[in-house]
């Protein structure tokens, strides 16, 4: 049983170096979680656990500690109105504006992948020209784990059963053993990498698309404020805004216009 001292400590761990927020009540998961951790690290239990984090925290078990209390849960074409309005509306506008220009999608908070090769799948059967002019999907996560098995693009049937359908498993993936491959036209769309949201966007450059799905639902208030301040200005003029279902943002700038979606809503920054 994790000790009220001991919840403390790896909660205060997990805020100062991620964002993510676990109040009272989160006990149960963090146990589970650590001593799965703990156990996988050769140790016997939580105290044990404990008191090596306190006293030798080397920032490799730090960044373990972090990625075993995130929540990668993501399926491909997650709540789909958010891909049916890139398809319908967001990449027939970008495509007329950049011409033969560069188009920029950051995925941020990718998890394992689905939601940015989701976007790439829509490229590739829709708009093959701007698949040719060149999409830079971006498509970064502060766990290891989910950012190494996103790049490896290697899926099992239960992951591609949920949200993927078959035609597009079929064109875009290649069956071996219990696994389905992204091919490396697909996965060449996309480049992933470790990132941590809390750290300053410089060096990622501006985007004319941004995803930051189901993550913001981690943060406190202030957390999620600042950080979507910083999202959007990684917006490019007249770029696009998707949040997850249930993160409606109550103080956006005035210049972030909300643009209602035949199902939910996205926000557009002024061009
Ligand atoms: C529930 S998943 C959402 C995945 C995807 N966006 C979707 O909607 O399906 C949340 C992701 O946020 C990531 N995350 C949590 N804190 C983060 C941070 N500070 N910086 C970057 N990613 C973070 C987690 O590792 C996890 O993979």
């Amino acid at each position: 049983m994790i000790t009220a001292e001991q919840f403390r400590f790896f909660a205060d761990l997990v805020k100062s170096a991620s964002g993510i927020a676990l109040a009272p009540g989160k006990e149960y998961l963090v146990e589970s979680r650590l001593n799965e951790l703990a156990r996988g690290l050769g140790m016997k239990d939580m105290d044990e656990f404990y008191r090596k984090a306190c006293t030798s925290l080397t920032p490799a078990i730090r960044e373990k500690i972090v990625d075993a209390m995130t929540t990668n849960e993501t399926y491909f074409f997650r709540d789909q109105h958010p891909f049916e309005a890139m398809k319908k509306l967001v990449f027939p506008e970008l495509a007329k504006r950049n011409g033969n220009g560069r188009i920029r999608i950051w995925s941020a908070a990718c998890s394992t992948g689905q939601e940015p090769y989701s976007l790439a799948m829509i490229i590739q059967e829709h708009f093959a020209s701007l698949a040719q002019s060149g999409v830079e999907i971006v498509a970064t996560d502060i766990s290891r784990r989910a950012v190494e098995k996103g790049a490896a693009g290697r899926f099992t049937q239960v992951e591609v059963n949920r949200g993927l359908p078959v035609t597009l498993l079929i064109r875009h993936f290649t069956q071996n053993g219990a696994f389905w491959h992204a091919k490396d036209s697909l996965k060449n769309m996309v480049a992933f990498r470790i990132f941590n949201l809390l750290q300053p966007f410089t060096g990622l450059g501006t985007f004319d698309v941004i995803f930051c799905r189901y993550v913001l639902i981690y943060f406190d208030p202030e957390t999620k404020d600042q950080i979507l301040r910083r999202i959007v200005s990684a917006l490019n003029p007249g770029g696009w805004l998707f949040l997850g279902a249930t993160e409606t943002p109550s103080n956006l700038p005035p210049f972030m216009k909300r643009i209602p979606l035949e199902k939910g809503v996205c926000w557009k920054r002024a061009g």
